[in-house]
Protein backbone atom coordinates (compact mmCIF):
# COMPACT_ATOMS: atom_id res chain seq x y z
CA UNK A 1 0.00 0.00 0.00
CA UNK A 2 3.41 2.39 0.81
CA UNK A 3 3.93 1.75 -2.71
CA UNK A 4 7.34 0.55 -2.65
CA UNK A 5 8.32 3.43 -0.12
CA UNK A 6 9.37 3.24 3.30
CA UNK A 7 6.48 5.42 4.74
CA UNK A 8 3.45 7.00 3.61
CA UNK A 9 5.01 10.52 4.13
CA UNK A 10 8.03 9.64 1.37
CA UNK A 11 5.16 8.21 -0.70
CA UNK A 12 2.86 10.96 -0.81
CA UNK A 13 5.77 13.57 -1.29
CA UNK A 14 6.41 11.67 -4.39
CA UNK A 15 2.54 11.63 -5.64
CA UNK A 16 2.99 15.50 -5.86
CA UNK A 17 3.90 16.17 -9.52
CA UNK A 18 0.42 14.19 -10.47
CA UNK A 19 -1.52 15.96 -7.43
CA UNK A 20 -0.67 19.65 -9.22
CA UNK A 21 -2.02 18.06 -12.54
CA UNK A 22 -5.05 16.87 -10.95
CA UNK A 23 -5.80 20.06 -8.92
CA UNK A 24 -4.45 22.85 -11.35
CA UNK A 25 -4.83 21.10 -15.46
CA UNK A 26 -8.57 20.76 -15.53
CA UNK A 27 -9.14 24.13 -14.78
CA UNK A 28 -6.91 25.80 -17.12
CA UNK A 29 -8.08 25.02 -19.92
CA UNK A 30 -5.15 26.10 -22.98
CA UNK A 31 -8.29 26.82 -25.72
CA UNK A 32 -9.49 29.45 -23.41
CA UNK A 33 -8.10 32.61 -21.48
CA UNK A 34 -9.89 31.42 -18.59
CA UNK A 35 -9.73 29.84 -15.09
CA UNK A 36 -13.21 27.32 -14.46
CA UNK A 37 -13.57 27.08 -11.00
CA UNK A 38 -16.19 24.65 -10.98
CA UNK A 39 -17.89 25.05 -7.20
CA UNK A 40 -17.44 28.73 -7.04
CA UNK A 41 -20.48 30.87 -7.48
CA UNK A 42 -19.11 34.30 -7.06
CA UNK A 43 -19.98 36.03 -10.10
CA UNK A 44 -17.83 39.30 -11.30
CA UNK A 45 -19.79 41.44 -9.86
CA UNK A 46 -19.83 39.75 -6.28
CA UNK A 47 -15.78 39.68 -6.53
CA UNK A 48 -15.95 43.90 -7.03
CA UNK A 49 -17.84 44.04 -3.83
CA UNK A 50 -15.08 42.50 -2.02
CA UNK A 51 -14.10 44.70 0.30
CA UNK A 52 -11.92 42.47 2.32
CA UNK A 53 -10.96 38.86 2.65
CA UNK A 54 -10.38 36.62 5.53
CA UNK A 55 -8.28 33.18 4.93
CA UNK A 56 -8.73 31.22 7.88
CA UNK A 57 -7.35 27.43 8.70
CA UNK A 58 -4.96 25.85 11.42
CA UNK A 59 -1.63 24.74 10.70
CA UNK A 60 0.22 23.54 7.26
CA UNK A 61 -3.48 24.84 5.87
CA UNK A 62 -3.12 27.73 7.69
CA UNK A 63 -0.14 28.90 5.94
CA UNK A 64 -1.87 28.72 2.91
CA UNK A 65 -2.98 31.78 3.99
CA UNK A 66 -0.20 33.66 3.97
CA UNK A 67 0.84 33.06 0.58
CA UNK A 68 -2.66 34.00 -0.47
CA UNK A 69 -2.36 37.09 1.27
CA UNK A 70 0.85 38.28 -0.28
CA UNK A 71 -0.35 36.80 -3.29
CA UNK A 72 -4.18 39.33 -3.45
CA UNK A 73 -3.11 41.97 -1.70
CA UNK A 74 -0.18 42.83 -4.25
CA UNK A 75 -2.18 41.78 -7.31
CA UNK A 76 -5.56 42.84 -6.41
CA UNK A 77 -5.29 45.31 -3.74
CA UNK A 78 -8.10 44.24 -1.44
CA UNK A 79 -6.55 43.67 2.39
CA UNK A 80 -6.37 39.85 2.98
CA UNK A 81 -5.94 38.75 6.86
CA UNK A 82 -4.92 35.61 7.42
CA UNK A 83 -5.18 33.70 10.63
CA UNK A 84 -5.02 30.91 12.79
CA UNK A 85 -8.99 29.79 13.41
CA UNK A 86 -8.62 28.89 17.28
CA UNK A 87 -8.03 32.64 16.97
CA UNK A 88 -10.47 34.26 15.32
CA UNK A 89 -13.33 32.52 16.41
CA UNK A 90 -12.58 33.89 19.93
CA UNK A 91 -12.19 38.06 18.98
CA UNK A 92 -15.12 38.80 17.38
CA UNK A 93 -13.77 39.42 13.86
CA UNK A 94 -15.31 42.23 11.37
CA UNK A 95 -17.33 40.66 9.05
CA UNK A 96 -20.35 41.23 7.12
CA UNK A 97 -21.50 40.88 3.80
CA UNK A 98 -18.89 41.99 1.58
CA UNK A 99 -16.51 40.32 2.91
CA UNK A 100 -15.14 37.01 1.33
CA UNK A 101 -13.94 33.83 3.71
CA UNK A 102 -11.49 31.19 2.81
CA UNK A 103 -11.29 28.92 5.34
CA UNK A 104 -8.47 25.64 4.01
CA UNK A 105 -8.87 22.64 5.20
CA UNK A 106 -7.59 19.09 4.47
CA UNK A 107 -10.04 16.76 6.22
CA UNK A 108 -12.85 19.28 6.04
CA UNK A 109 -13.79 18.33 9.70
CA UNK A 110 -11.16 20.17 12.19
CA UNK A 111 -13.21 22.06 14.62
CA UNK A 112 -12.05 25.60 15.34
CA UNK A 113 -12.03 25.81 10.75
CA UNK A 114 -15.47 24.71 11.30
CA UNK A 115 -16.58 27.11 13.88
CA UNK A 116 -14.85 30.22 12.31
CA UNK A 117 -16.91 28.59 8.99
CA UNK A 118 -20.37 29.33 10.89
CA UNK A 119 -19.89 32.88 12.20
CA UNK A 120 -18.87 34.25 8.68
CA UNK A 121 -21.66 32.78 7.28
CA UNK A 122 -23.86 33.80 10.62
CA UNK A 123 -22.70 37.35 9.38
CA UNK A 124 -23.63 37.18 5.68
CA UNK A 125 -19.74 36.71 4.90
CA UNK A 126 -19.46 34.58 1.67
CA UNK A 127 -17.24 31.25 2.15
CA UNK A 128 -15.36 29.53 0.08
CA UNK A 129 -13.84 26.20 1.47
CA UNK A 130 -10.09 24.19 0.04
CA UNK A 131 -11.40 20.89 1.29
CA UNK A 132 -9.75 17.98 0.54
CA UNK A 133 -11.93 15.57 1.56
CA UNK A 134 -14.80 14.90 -0.48
CA UNK A 135 -18.47 15.51 1.17
CA UNK A 136 -16.44 16.40 4.71
CA UNK A 137 -18.60 19.12 6.74
CA UNK A 138 -16.87 21.88 5.88
CA UNK A 139 -17.33 21.34 2.26
CA UNK A 140 -20.94 20.92 3.09
CA UNK A 141 -21.89 23.66 4.95
CA UNK A 142 -19.00 26.00 2.34
CA UNK A 143 -21.51 28.34 0.47
CA UNK A 144 -18.89 27.34 -2.48
CA UNK A 145 -15.90 24.76 -2.58
CA UNK A 146 -13.29 24.62 -4.67
CA UNK A 147 -11.65 20.95 -3.62
CA UNK A 148 -8.04 19.86 -3.93
CA UNK A 149 -7.38 16.76 -5.53
CA UNK A 150 -4.61 15.26 -3.43
CA UNK A 151 -6.15 12.14 -2.50
CA UNK A 152 -6.45 10.43 0.67
CA UNK A 153 -3.36 11.62 3.07
CA UNK A 154 -2.36 9.14 5.22
CA UNK A 155 0.83 10.07 6.77
CA UNK A 156 -0.11 12.78 10.08
CA UNK A 157 2.51 15.63 8.63
CA UNK A 158 0.65 17.17 5.82
CA UNK A 159 2.84 17.11 2.23
CA UNK A 160 0.84 16.81 -0.80
CA UNK A 161 -2.87 18.79 0.94
CA UNK A 162 -0.55 21.70 1.61
CA UNK A 163 0.86 21.41 -2.42
CA UNK A 164 -2.37 20.82 -3.47
CA UNK A 165 -3.60 23.80 -1.35
CA UNK A 166 -1.34 26.01 -2.69
CA UNK A 167 -2.13 25.55 -6.16
CA UNK A 168 -6.21 26.43 -5.46
CA UNK A 169 -5.40 29.73 -3.98
CA UNK A 170 -2.82 30.27 -7.03
CA UNK A 171 -5.92 29.25 -8.96
CA UNK A 172 -8.87 31.52 -7.03
CA UNK A 173 -5.92 34.78 -6.40
CA UNK A 174 -5.68 34.96 -10.52
CA UNK A 175 -9.26 34.10 -11.17
CA UNK A 176 -9.82 37.62 -8.29
CA UNK A 177 -7.48 39.34 -10.05
CA UNK A 178 -8.43 38.86 -13.89
CA UNK A 179 -12.26 39.63 -12.57
CA UNK A 180 -11.06 42.72 -11.67
CA UNK A 181 -9.18 43.77 -14.37
CA UNK A 182 -5.18 43.37 -12.36
CA UNK A 183 -3.85 41.25 -14.80
CA UNK A 184 -3.46 41.12 -18.68
CA UNK A 185 -4.32 38.38 -20.81
CA UNK A 186 -0.92 38.24 -22.08
CA UNK A 187 0.18 38.24 -18.06
CA UNK A 188 -2.40 35.45 -17.58
CA UNK A 189 -1.07 32.92 -20.30
CA UNK A 190 2.25 33.42 -18.81
CA UNK A 191 1.15 32.50 -15.38
CA UNK A 192 -0.78 29.79 -17.30
CA UNK A 193 2.27 28.45 -18.44
CA UNK A 194 4.37 28.47 -15.88
CA UNK A 195 1.56 26.91 -13.71
CA UNK A 196 1.60 23.86 -16.44
CA UNK A 197 5.60 23.70 -15.83
CA UNK A 198 4.90 23.06 -12.17
CA UNK A 199 5.23 19.56 -11.78
CA UNK A 200 8.21 19.15 -14.13
CA UNK A 201 9.62 21.60 -11.94
CA UNK A 202 8.78 18.91 -8.63
CA UNK A 203 10.24 16.20 -10.05
CA UNK A 204 13.76 17.66 -10.59
CA UNK A 205 13.09 18.77 -7.48
CA UNK A 206 12.68 15.42 -6.68
CA UNK A 207 15.66 13.66 -8.10
CA UNK A 208 17.80 15.64 -5.57
CA UNK A 209 16.22 13.90 -2.60
CA UNK A 210 19.62 11.53 -2.39
CA UNK A 211 21.10 14.63 -1.60
CA UNK A 212 18.86 16.15 0.52
CA UNK A 213 18.81 13.26 2.75
CA UNK A 214 22.72 13.46 2.95
CA UNK A 215 22.01 16.62 4.17
CA UNK A 216 19.66 15.41 6.52
CA UNK A 217 21.45 13.19 7.93
CA UNK A 218 24.74 15.74 8.43
CA UNK A 219 22.50 17.84 10.50
CA UNK A 220 19.76 15.69 12.06
CA UNK A 221 21.82 16.32 15.26
CA UNK A 222 21.37 20.30 15.43
CA UNK A 223 20.44 21.94 18.65
CA UNK A 224 17.99 24.51 17.05
CA UNK A 225 17.00 25.07 13.50
CA UNK A 226 15.82 28.55 12.21
CA UNK A 227 13.92 28.79 8.97
CA UNK A 228 13.81 32.50 7.79
CA UNK A 229 13.18 34.35 4.63
CA UNK A 230 11.28 37.19 3.94
CA UNK A 231 7.59 38.08 1.76
CA UNK A 232 6.69 35.02 0.59
CA UNK A 233 9.93 32.92 1.65
CA UNK A 234 8.85 33.77 5.08
CA UNK A 235 5.05 32.76 4.35
CA UNK A 236 6.99 29.02 3.32
CA UNK A 237 9.51 29.03 6.26
CA UNK A 238 6.57 28.43 8.83
CA UNK A 239 5.45 25.38 6.80
CA UNK A 240 9.21 24.06 7.18
CA UNK A 241 10.09 25.04 10.61
CA UNK A 242 6.35 22.75 11.32
CA UNK A 243 7.46 19.72 9.70
CA UNK A 244 10.39 19.74 11.56
CA UNK A 245 9.08 20.11 14.69
CA UNK A 246 6.79 17.77 14.05
CA UNK A 247 7.90 14.79 13.21
CA UNK A 248 11.61 15.10 13.90
CA UNK A 249 10.95 16.63 17.41
CA UNK A 250 13.97 19.38 16.34
CA UNK A 251 13.48 22.72 17.81
CA UNK A 252 12.83 24.64 15.16
CA UNK A 253 11.66 28.29 14.45
CA UNK A 254 10.46 30.41 11.60
CA UNK A 255 11.45 34.17 11.57
CA UNK A 256 10.76 36.69 9.47
CA UNK A 257 14.71 37.63 8.65
CA UNK A 258 14.77 41.16 9.13
CA UNK A 259 13.27 40.19 12.55
CA UNK A 260 16.46 38.08 13.86
CA UNK A 261 18.17 41.21 15.31
CA UNK A 262 15.32 42.26 17.57
CA UNK A 263 15.90 39.26 19.88
CA UNK A 264 15.87 35.68 18.42
CA UNK A 265 19.60 36.33 16.90
CA UNK A 266 20.26 35.63 20.53
CA UNK A 267 19.87 32.03 20.47
CA UNK A 268 22.60 31.67 17.30
CA UNK A 269 25.36 29.78 18.50
CA UNK A 270 27.61 27.03 17.13
CA UNK A 271 25.50 24.25 16.49
CA UNK A 272 22.59 26.05 15.51
CA UNK A 273 21.24 25.24 12.16
CA UNK A 274 19.81 28.26 9.45
CA UNK A 275 17.99 27.33 6.64
CA UNK A 276 17.96 30.72 4.78
CA UNK A 277 14.99 30.73 2.12
CA UNK A 278 15.79 32.98 -1.35
CA UNK A 279 13.41 32.61 -3.69
CA UNK A 280 12.42 35.55 -3.82
CA UNK A 281 14.78 37.50 -6.34
CA UNK A 282 13.65 41.42 -5.07
CA UNK A 283 14.81 40.24 -1.40
CA UNK A 284 17.80 38.12 -2.23
CA UNK A 285 20.14 40.80 -1.03
CA UNK A 286 17.88 41.90 1.78
CA UNK A 287 17.98 37.88 3.40
CA UNK A 288 21.50 36.90 2.18
CA UNK A 289 23.11 39.87 4.49
CA UNK A 290 20.83 38.16 7.96
CA UNK A 291 22.45 35.42 6.74
CA UNK A 292 26.07 36.36 7.16
CA UNK A 293 24.65 37.57 10.64
CA UNK A 294 23.91 34.30 11.82
CA UNK A 295 27.03 32.89 10.02
CA UNK A 296 29.54 35.75 12.21
CA UNK A 297 27.88 33.89 14.97
CA UNK A 298 28.36 30.47 14.45
CA UNK A 299 25.57 29.15 12.47
CA UNK A 300 25.77 26.37 10.43
CA UNK A 301 23.32 27.96 6.99
CA UNK A 302 21.50 25.79 4.35
CA UNK A 303 20.31 28.09 1.69
CA UNK A 304 17.50 27.17 -1.03
CA UNK A 305 17.65 29.32 -3.47
CA UNK A 306 16.89 29.41 -7.51
CA UNK A 307 18.87 28.06 -9.76
CA UNK A 308 21.68 30.33 -11.21
CA UNK A 309 21.96 32.41 -8.08
CA UNK A 310 25.10 30.65 -7.34
CA UNK A 311 26.91 33.76 -5.46
CA UNK A 312 25.13 32.38 -2.52
CA UNK A 313 27.82 29.59 -2.22
CA UNK A 314 30.25 32.27 -1.11
CA UNK A 315 27.67 32.89 1.83
CA UNK A 316 25.98 29.18 2.85
CA UNK A 317 27.50 26.20 3.56
CA UNK A 318 25.07 24.16 1.71
CA UNK A 319 22.41 24.85 -1.13
CA UNK A 320 20.05 23.28 -2.45
CA UNK A 321 18.30 24.66 -5.94
CA UNK A 322 14.77 25.22 -6.89
CA UNK A 323 13.82 25.52 -10.49
CA UNK A 324 12.83 29.22 -11.64
CA UNK A 325 9.07 30.19 -11.95
CA UNK A 326 7.53 32.95 -12.27
CA UNK A 327 7.50 34.78 -8.68
CA UNK A 328 3.94 34.23 -8.00
CA UNK A 329 4.74 30.43 -7.76
CA UNK A 330 7.54 30.18 -5.87
CA UNK A 331 6.09 29.22 -3.18
CA UNK A 332 5.31 25.60 -3.71
CA UNK A 333 8.54 24.60 -5.41
CA UNK A 334 10.47 26.13 -2.34
CA UNK A 335 8.31 24.01 -0.07
CA UNK A 336 9.87 20.60 -1.45
CA UNK A 337 13.28 20.43 -0.26
CA UNK A 338 11.63 21.37 3.16
CA UNK A 339 9.64 18.46 3.46
CA UNK A 340 12.17 16.00 2.23
CA UNK A 341 14.95 17.53 4.60
CA UNK A 342 12.43 17.25 7.52
CA UNK A 343 11.27 13.34 6.51
CA UNK A 344 15.01 12.31 6.50
CA UNK A 345 16.11 14.23 9.42
CA UNK A 346 12.87 12.05 11.46
CA UNK A 347 13.89 8.66 9.73
CA UNK A 348 17.70 10.08 10.55
CA UNK A 349 16.72 10.09 14.53
CA UNK A 350 14.73 7.08 13.96
CA UNK A 351 11.55 8.13 14.57
CA UNK A 352 7.88 6.63 13.79
CA UNK A 353 7.17 9.31 10.84
CA UNK A 354 3.57 8.73 9.95
CA UNK A 355 2.59 8.51 13.04
CA UNK A 356 4.27 11.12 15.08
CA UNK A 357 3.67 11.13 19.04
CA UNK A 358 0.90 13.23 20.52
CA UNK A 359 -1.03 14.07 16.96
CA UNK A 360 -3.76 13.16 15.19
CA UNK A 361 -4.78 13.78 11.51
CA UNK A 362 -7.84 15.02 12.02
CA UNK A 363 -8.58 17.40 14.67
CA UNK A 364 -11.69 17.31 15.59
CA UNK A 365 -12.48 18.58 18.91
CA UNK A 366 -11.01 22.32 20.38
C1 LIG B 1 0.68 19.53 9.86
C2 LIG B 1 -0.75 19.23 9.79
C3 LIG B 1 -1.70 20.05 10.58
C4 LIG B 1 -2.97 20.33 9.78
C5 LIG B 1 -4.01 21.03 10.65
C6 LIG B 1 -5.27 21.37 9.90
O1 LIG B 1 1.42 18.69 9.07
O2 LIG B 1 -1.15 18.32 9.10
O3 LIG B 1 -1.11 21.25 11.01
O4 LIG B 1 -2.65 21.11 8.66
O5 LIG B 1 -4.33 20.21 11.75
O6 LIG B 1 -5.90 20.22 9.43
P1 LIG B 1 -6.96 20.28 8.27
O7 LIG B 1 -6.25 20.74 7.05
O8 LIG B 1 -7.47 18.88 8.15
O9 LIG B 1 -8.01 21.25 8.69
Amino acid sequence: EKGGYDHFMLKEIFEQPRVVKDTLLPRLPLDQDEILLDGISLSKEDIEKINQIYIVACGTASYTGLVGKYLVERISRIPVISEIASEFRYRDPILDENTLMIVVSQSGETADTLAALRMAKKSGAHVIGIVNAVGSTIAREADDVLYTWAGPEIAVASTKAYSAQLCAMYLISIKIAMELGKISVEEFRELRDELYAIPKKIETILEQSDKIKELAYKYKDSKNVFYIGRGLDFAVSMEGALKLKEIAYLHAEPYAAGELKHGPIALIEDGSLVVGLLAQEELFDKTVSNIKEVKARGAKVLAIALEGNTEIEKTADEVIYVPRTHWYLTSILENIPQQIFAYYIAVGLGHDVDKPRNLAKSVTVE
